[in-house]
């Protein structure tokens, strides 16, 4: 990590999409209280991460990286948390059962406050108000109290993402993630009319769980059955908050992020020298680099450099974003760039934040069809330039809200109104993100196959 850095440096840096707090004395008082607060995860499972995700970037694991948009203050509670966690494992099943290789679970959740937004104000009814940032930052009502930034909200984030991550503890050890439980919804899911077309598959993980519990492995017997590991991770926008919560490292005396296991630097806020590459780099916590339409090659390198001067396998994700019909336009050039430095890098895909549309209703929405494009779009430019698609980016929730419209139960645009339960963008529901999961499988396999036949040569 980088030398002489120090967990303030940032501030020296030009600053985008952050706040400016009108009370200075209530900011520096929070960030104070907040810095004597026990981090919420520790070093050694960031570092457990990095090992897990460079094995993704050698293609011998497979990231599922998923979760709200904005984690909300009203929408917090128990049934959320467990719902996408349960919809998640469902997930990480089926993509493993394609992959055949491990499949590392990363929420967003525990942390996933901070929104950077496309427009600094919003006009409503011919009021302008400034833009609402996440509830870590201000309030989603559209007065012009609660668009105040606040920074007392960070308390409250802290707090929520402590208890979030105190159940995903529980949920992940505790019981509730045996595998036979998760492949039991998986095959209730399947068992549905519509969902039939993925029987097969369902049909072939149950197979080999009987032969596994014929051979004598079951959860009783195998512990891994049995338990998950499941890490957390958010876009490290506020860095105020990200600062208080940052720590160092008992066992390498490295600085560590204590906000989450993984943090990532957003499309808008990845400035080679704004304030959080800065931030970002001399943290050694994995780190995701959104990488959009504008990012070019040239910038690439040089975040490249600055973010994994050692070039480390599984310390930095690179998660391609941008619009069904534009990944063979944009990606070789950036796999390009990656193979001139040889850089080792986690290649994922975020097929949510490019295919964000206005329906006819007047809801931001993602068409399904749209999502599933882009992510084939990605297998295929990988498979051409025969590089290693590692993981994936979801927007997504276990409620069955009516936020992205299409797939099995197809949502319209008609139904957008009926559960539009988001903070932000529009996430999948529940059956939107398993279905994709085994669309997702199906592309795996395929590149299983190519994988054995490079070894064969
Ligand atoms: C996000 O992941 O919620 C986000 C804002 O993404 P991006 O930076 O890629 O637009
Ligand atoms: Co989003």
């Amino acid at each position: 990590m980088a030398n002489g850095w120090k967990k303030s440096d940032w501030r020296a840096k030009p600053r985008v999409q952050m706040p400016d707090y009108p009370d200075a004395a209530a900011l520096n008082a929070v960030e104070k209280t907040l810095s004597q607060m026990p981090p919420l995860v520790f070093a050694g499972e960031a570092r457990q991460l990095r090992h897990e995700l460079a094995k993704a970037a050698r293609g011998e694991a497979f990231l599922l990286q998923g979760g709200d948009c904005a984690e909300s203050f009203t929408e917090f509670g128990a049934d959320n948390i467990r719902d996408t966690f349960k919809v998640m494992l469902q997930m990480a099943i089926v993509l493993t059962w394609g992959a055949k290789v491990p499949v590392i679970k990363v929420g967003r959740m525990a942390g996933q406050f901070a929104k950077p937004r496309s427009s600094g104000m919003e006009t409503v009814d011919g009021v302008e108000l400034p833009s609402y940032r996440g509830d870590i930052i201000n309030g989603f009502d559209f007065t012009p109290d609660a668009r105040i930034p606040d920074p007392n909200r960070m308390l409250q984030a802290y707090t929520q993402a402590a208890a979030s991550l105190n159940l995903l503890r529980a949920f992940s050890t505790g019981g509730y993630a045996d595998i036979h439980s998760v492949h039991g919804w998986i095959a209730s899911f399947t068992d549905e009319e519509k969902a039939t077309k993925y029987r097969v598959l369902a049909d072939r993980i149950s197979e080999a769980m009987d032969f596994m519990a014929a051979a004598g492995v079951t959860s009783d017997t195998a512990h891994e059955l049995k338990t998950v590991d499941f890490y957390t991770s958010h876009e490290a926008l506020l860095l105020e908050y990200e600062e208080a919560l940052s720590r160092t490292d008992t066992t390498t005396g490295l600085p560590v992020a204590g906000s989450g296991h993984m943090i990532w630097i957003g499309d808008r806020t990845r400035q080679p020298d704004g304030a959080h590459v800065e931030f970002a780099r001399g943290v050694q916590n994995p780190i995701g680099l959104k990488c959009g339409p504008s990012t070019t090659a040239e910038d690439l390198k040089v975040l490249m450099a600055k973010l994994n001067p050692a070039n480390e396998a599984g310390r930095l994700t690179l998660i391609a974003r941008f619009g069904a019909g534009k990944v063979a336009e944009h990606l070789p050039r950036l796999i390009q760039a990656v193979k001139e430095e040889g850089a080792n890098v986690v290649w994922s895909c975020d097929p949510m934040h490019g295919n964000t549309i206005k329906s006819a209703s007047g809801f931001k929405t993602r068409p399904f069809d749209a999502v599933l494009q882009e992510v084939k779009e990605f297998f295929a430019v990988h498979k051409a330039e025969g590089t290693i698609p590692g993981g994936v980016h979801f927007e997504m929730t276990g409620k069955d809200v009516t936020e992205c419209t299409g797939g099995l139960r197809a949502v319209s645009d008609g139904d957008l109104s009926s559960r539009y339960h988001t903070a932000c963008d529009p996430r999948l529901n529940a059956s939107q993100s398993l279905e994709l999961a085994f669309l997702v499988a199906e592309e795996l396999q395929d590149r299983r196959q190519l994988q054995r036949a490079q070894a064969v040569i």
